[in-house]
């Protein structure tokens, strides 16, 4: 039985800064940001957490903390600006991933945390079916210089969200409005999740898993008509981006007037040794008040919500994870919790410590729950809280900090929160 991962998660365009340096080439985020009016108040990742300078320091932060794992993104446009290998980029994660073996922290890189390099945007981005191809390559490539050391993978982060975001509703890179004609971006990611992981195999990868965004889905009422808007929900956020890698098949997208793809269906299910989960909280669905999607979000009530105002429920996370199982049983492969965790309107007290009780209650309820699903069952074999550090939060820019370390944006100055330190102690009785 191998070892349960112990983890924090971050991605390189929320924590790295250095956009231009050592050859990266621009992402769609870059675009983005320097956009007006897309981020509050104009916040861009151009310096973000300073990692790219500061590796030394956040992987210092995660020994103290005591996790043996760490999730973190590779930035595409900094391994592969314009299509060609930039050795310095690959440089700097090949370093990284010596520093944290050397601290005993196994490394889990992603390979697309949502910042495409932006000339294949210009090329129609995930609209177009032969980026996939293109993420297969650059997958090689990092392949071929990691996977001596590297052992776990993880090709794609939330596929849903970066569909419904980025392509059908605009609040994210790369800022296009499709609506339902976003679908095709499910269909190219999911080949892309299937190519890449042949090429990482190819390479020497061992363990090689997706992160998918994953959520309860809870029909407001018993009405045949709020039930039905749930199923759609259920189908669009979570079975789309399920059901083809684990059990060869779309799900019926008629509720959507679509149909679904057919081809490619075998390299999309190529088998995966691993399921990422990333939770945040459950869904409340009711039947559509206008027609541009078959359904509604009614909202969760009745709990606290966090600083971002999504609900706290904890128990959540146990009914996805039975759920789950319930739906693909045998099918299912190992679990990884890849990302979970909470905002919270954290600031520095004059004794210069940081208290953050409601994270500290987030996350024993979660892991709670975590080990209650593990009792009942599931096989699940890593948690990786999100985040390691305050970074850059997409559309929210700096307004919401989601770390168990508070960085100080205009210093940049790391100071462990309450949580960094009741974590700590958690892990110690692992
Ligand atoms: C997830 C993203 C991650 C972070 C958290 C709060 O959807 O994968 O980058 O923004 O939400």
């Amino acid at each position: 039985m191998s070892t349960f991962l112990w983890g924090t998660a971050t991605a390189a365009y929320q924590i790295e800064g250095a956009v231009a340096e050592d050859g990266r080439g621009p992402s769609i985020w870059d675009t983005f940001t320097h956009e007006p009016g897309r981020v509050r108040d104009g916040h861009t990742g151009d310096v973000a957490c300073d990692h790219y300078h500061r590796t030394a320091e956040d992987i210092a932060l995660m020994s103290g903390l005591g996790v043996n794992a760490y999730r973190f993104s590779i930035s595409w446009p900094r391994v592969q600006p314009g299509g060609l290998t930039n050795e310095k980029g690959l440089g700097f994660y090949d370093r990284l991933v010596d520093d944290l073996l050397a601290e005993g922290i196994t490394p889990v890189p992603t390979l697309f945390h949502w910042d495409l390099p932006q000339e294949l945007q210009d090329e129609g981005g995930w609209m177009n079916r032969d980026i996939s191809g293109k993420f297969a390559d650059y997958a090689a490539i990092v392949a071929h210089r990691l996977a001596d050391r590297v052992e776990t993978w993880i090709t794609l982060n939330e596929p849903f969200v970066h569909m419904a975001f980025g392509y059908a509703l605009g609040v994210h890179a790369p800022g296009q409005s499709l609506l339902l004609d976003a679908l095709p971006t499910a269909h190219h990611q999911l080949l892309a999740h299937g190519l890449a992981t042949q090429a990482l195999r190819a390479a020497g990868a061992r363990e090689i898993l997706i992160s998918n965004n994953c959520t309860p889905v809870w029909p407001a009422s018993g009405s045949p008509e709020d039930l039905a808007a749930a199923e759609a929900y259920d189908t669009l956020h979570n079975r789309l981006f399920n059901d083809p890698i684990l059990t060869g098949a779309y799900p019926d997208l008629s509720a959507f007037g679509k149909d679904a793809p057919q081809d490619g269906l075998d390299v999309i299910s190529t088998p995966i040794d691993g399921l990422g989960v990333n939770y945040y909280n459950p869904t409340r669905i009711a039947a559509p008040r206008q027609d541009a999607f078959p359904f509604d979000d009614a909202g969760v009530t009745g709990y606290p919500t966090t600083a971002f105002g999504w609900p706290v429920v904890p128990d959540g996370l146990h009914e996805l994870l039975t759920g789950l199982k319930r739906r693909y049983g045998r099918r299912l492969p190992p679990v990884y919790v890849t990302e979970n965790g909470c905002s919270q309107p954290d600031s520095v007290s004059p004794d210069g410590t940081v208290d953050d009780p409601e994270r500290i209650a987030f996350l024993d309820g979660h892991l709670a729950a975590l080990q209650r699903a593990r009792r009942d069952g599931v096989d699940v074999r890593g948690y990786f809280v999100w985040s390691l550090l305050d970074n850059f939060e997409w559309a929210e820019g700096y307004h919401q900090r989601f770390g168990l370390v508070h960085v100080d944006f205009e210093t940049l100055r790391r100071t462990p929160k309450s949580s960094y330190h009741w974590l700590k102690d958690y892990l110690g009785h692992q």
